[in-house]
């Protein structure tokens, strides 16, 4: 039996049925039915804005899967510039289109000189790291003027390899202007992982080498940053994109999306908050104070997931492995007693509040001496394969320009007052 939903308009008694499929219903149906009536839902709580077929989200079970992959099985087998193949292409590469993936992103990696003497130093000296990463993003766009060209398969992939390439020499790049340091050039003969901390760290010996455990910690962050369906950065990027804008410009607009403590701003947000706990003593008046409304437990909640979310139970397994190299960090201990008191409270349990992945990221990048504030560009470069998956399936699908309705709730007509008759 085809599942299915009648809508009737009651003022002239009209039905409309329409089917179920996967697990959603066409709008276009009560469009027909009823033109000019709008569905408000602000912050598209039951909105499904596009059909995907890259990432399957299962909130209610706490399950992931980009095409079809479980996150666990890719966290534990696969690379970061594997999972990027996978989602971009819908399938995992053959060990010849591998090797042609990783050789094309890592000479992709240097970006032109203007960009770092002109362009970097023009920022103040406490300029945040987001800030720059959304700015330069932009301004590739003017270095690669070709890229407007979107419907071009080629001229695509051309883009979609140079900002996978790119976003980690520009966002070490944006730290060490923050710090005053010298620019360290990408070094192509390392992998991924390890040629960005190399990029971060590297002061004056002549090969940094990056401890492997520590490489492939953010790798593996990064797989788990990978891509999240409809999230408020994707959506960004989709709609950006729907105007057929050039990738760079839809990306600079999906990271500043990104930026808000709300989203990927939380993992900095997360850390502030243990800090200001400080010790176990406070947490009981802490829980009190959330449970009040007074504050927000960071790191907690999502729109999506009623569950435990996945990538915060990997991440948490991993700590361990990552403070054997870098040594405990002390709020863990405090994060860990919040999770359990939580996990037990009233509060939260009505209210599905479970840790999401910001809960614990945080912790293993402020061990792995990354300071606060590069947290979100961390998450950036683990989610720009996510964003630009979404922008090539939308322009692949010609998608239509992105153009809510609103229900307006302003004042009617009303006559021009010339200033010297107001009250
Ligand atoms: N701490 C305390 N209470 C919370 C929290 C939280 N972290 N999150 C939600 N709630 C409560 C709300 O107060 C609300 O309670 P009420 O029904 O009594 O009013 C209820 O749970 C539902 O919350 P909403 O704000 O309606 O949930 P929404 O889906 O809009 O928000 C969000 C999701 C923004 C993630 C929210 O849970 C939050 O602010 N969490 C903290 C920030 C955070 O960790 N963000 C990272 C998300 S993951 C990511 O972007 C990578």
């Amino acid at each position: 039996m085809t599942e299915s939903v009648t809508i009737t308009d009651n003022r002239t008694g009209e039905s409309v049925e329409v089917p179920i499929v996967n697990g959603g219903v066409d709008a276009s149906a009560w469009k027909k039915l009823m033109p000019g009536t709008w569905f408000l839902d602000p912050g598209f709580s039951v909105t499904a804005s596009t059909a995907s077929e890259i990432t399957d989200l299962d909130g209610g079970n706490g399950i992931l899967r980009y095409r079809g992959y479980a996150i666990e099985d890719l966290a534990e087998n696969s690379s970061f510039l594997e999972v990027c193949y996978l989602l971009l292409n819908g399938e995992l590469p053959t060990q010849a289109q591998h090797d042609t993936w990783v050789h094309d992103i890592t000479f992709h990696t240097y970006i032109h000189e203007n960009m770092r003497r002109r362009f970097y130093e023009g920022f103040h000296y406490d300029a945040h790291p987001m800030g720059m990463l959304v700015s330069a993003i932009a301004a590739l766009s003017t270095f690669y003027p070709e890229a407007k060209d979107v419907r071009d398969p080629e001229n695509r992939y051309r883009q979609i390899n140079r900002l996978i390439s790119k976003v980690p020499t520009l966002a070490a790049m944006a730290y060490r202007n923050t710090i005053g340091m010298p620019f360290v050039y990408p070094d192509n003969s390392l992998s991924y992982g390890a040629n960005f901390l190399s990029m971060m760290w590297k002061v004056a010996e002549p090969d940094y080498e990056a401890s492997p455990v520590l490489a492939k910690a953010i790798d593996t962050l990064f797989i788990l940053h990978a891509d999240h369906e409809q999230n408020c950065s994707t959506t960004a990027m989709r709609v950006i994109g729907s105007s057929l804008a050039d990738p760079y410009s839809a990306a600079a607009g999906a990271t500043a999306a990104l930026y808000g403590p709300r989203h990927g701003g939380a993992n900095e947000a997360v850390i502030h908050m243990l800090n200001d706990i400080g010790s176990y003593d406070n947490i009981p008046a802490f829980i009190e104070s959330v449970k009040a409304g007074k504050q927000r437990l960071m790191g907690f909640g999502h729109r999506v997931y009623k569950a435990y979310d996945p990538r915060a139970r990997i991440v948490k397994n991993h700590a361990d492995e990552v403070f054997k190299v870098t040594g405990r960090n002390h709020l863990i201990d405090i994060a860990l007693k919040l999770e359990e008191i939580a996990l037990e409270d009233e509060y939260f349990k009505s209210r599905n509040l479970y840790p999401n992945v910001d809960f614990y990221t945080g912790l293993i990048y402020q061990a792995m001496n990354f300071p606060l504030d590069m947290f979100t560009v961390l998450f950036a470069i683990g989610r720009m394969p996510g964003w630009l998956s979404h922008w090539q399936e939308s322009v692949e699908a010609e998608a239509r320009i992105s153009r809510p309705r609103q229900v307006y709730t302003g004042l009617p007509e009303r006559k021009y007052v010339p200033i010297d008759q107001r009250v």
